[in-house]
């Protein structure tokens, strides 16, 4: 090994090359390969079923891969090193915590396998789980099990946090404190890698989102310009003028409103003519337009369009 290799060992928390795994003859992953830089935020989409968390399992060391080569903090996590380990937070996509156990049997339970766990009540607090500390796991809402499920990977003091779907269920004031502890987790140069159904998670987070579809990589780059989104098409919409038609609207050639309800809608590569146009028509004419918006794919756009699930 060369000495530039061990330089970028140490920036890369992950580094994963042809991966596959099949179950029986199904194969649910087909050659992935992933790079993640340490104090980064990787985000991982796709459809059910894509292999999200087969991928996520094996860069956990809780699944075997069939082939390729994966590097977690250096190590290959097949082989369950105890230091690796320790310096792993994981949450599962189902958890399994004994329901018998008060929230905070559960949080010290788990701190006593790691070598410097943080204080449970710290992370009791952190979660939003203090009012709850003394409660059976059990009697715990589903969205309250999940925030003990985020405590639980991060009692051990992690380096690298893995989180599979950790907000599903979770209200939206919860999504919004469970975004601001992942942002301090990677303000401290912590690494996470995260699976969500939720856009705006990935977006909110994410510095690379990678999208799976049928255990293949079909795009990966940051949110805001994955799969040509900062180049793509700006969709103009507003609300019909009353006593005009479509046909009447100031449009350049080759550009064809389509009408939603009471709404008119075109797609433009560059807006600003038209709307000019367009504004000053409706003023010339003593109105506005109603309801105006110019927008930008969003990610769900593009991760529709990627994956294949764009509604027709
Ligand atoms: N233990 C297993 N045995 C057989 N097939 C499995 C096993 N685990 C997963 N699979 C299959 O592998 C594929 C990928 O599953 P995986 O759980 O990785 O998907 P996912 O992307 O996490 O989906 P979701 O968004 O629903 O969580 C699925 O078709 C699933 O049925
Ligand atoms: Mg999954």
């Amino acid at each position: 090994m060369g000495t530039s290799e061990t330089a970028v060992d140490t920036e890369i928390a992950i580094s994963v090359r042809g991966l596959t795994k099949t179950y029986g003859s199904f194969e649910a992953l087909r050659g992935i390969d992933l790079e993640v830089r340490r104090g980064e935020v990787l985000a991982l989409l796709g459809p059910n079923g894509a292999g999200k968390t087969t991928a996520v399992e094996i860069l956990e060391g809780y699944r075997k891969r069939d082939g390729g080569t994966v590097s977690v903090l250096g190590a290959d996590p097949e082989r369950r090193d105890r230091d690796l380990r320790a310096k792993m937070g994981i949450v599962l996509q189902e958890c399994a915590v004994d329901p018998y156990l008060t929230v905070a049997e559960a949080v010290t339970q788990r701190a006593g396998l790691y070598p410097a766990p943080r204080s449970v009540g710290e992370v009791i607090e952190l979660v939003g789980l203090a009012p709850k500390a003394k409660a059976r796991v059990k009697t715990l809402s589903g969205g309250q099990q999940r925030r003990l499920d985020l405590g639980l990977a991060l009692v051990g003091d992690p380096e690298l946090i893995f989180l599979d779907e950790p907000t599903t269920g979770f209200d939206p004031s919860a999504r919004r404190e469970a975004w601001d502890v992942v942002r301090g987790l990677c303000a401290e140069g912590r690494t996470v890698v995260l699976t969500t159904h939720y856009m705006d998670e990935a977006q909110a987070l994410a510095d690379t989102v990678t999208v799976i579809a049928a255990g293949q990589v079909v795009a990966s780059g940051p949110p805001d310009t994955l799969g040509g989104r900062d180049h793509g098409e700006t969709t103009v919409r507003f609300i019909l003028p009353s006593g005009t038609s479509l046909a009447d609207l100031p449009l350049p050639g080759g550009v064809v409103p389509t009408a939603r309800g009471e709404f008119v809608e075109f797609h433009i590569a560059e807006p600003t003519s038209v709307l000019h146009t367009l504004t000053a028509w409706a003023l010339e004419r003593g109105e506005v337009l109603g309801g105006l918006a110019v927008s930008r794919p969003s990610l769900e756009d593009i991760y529709l369009a990627l994956t294949g699930e764009d509604l027709p």
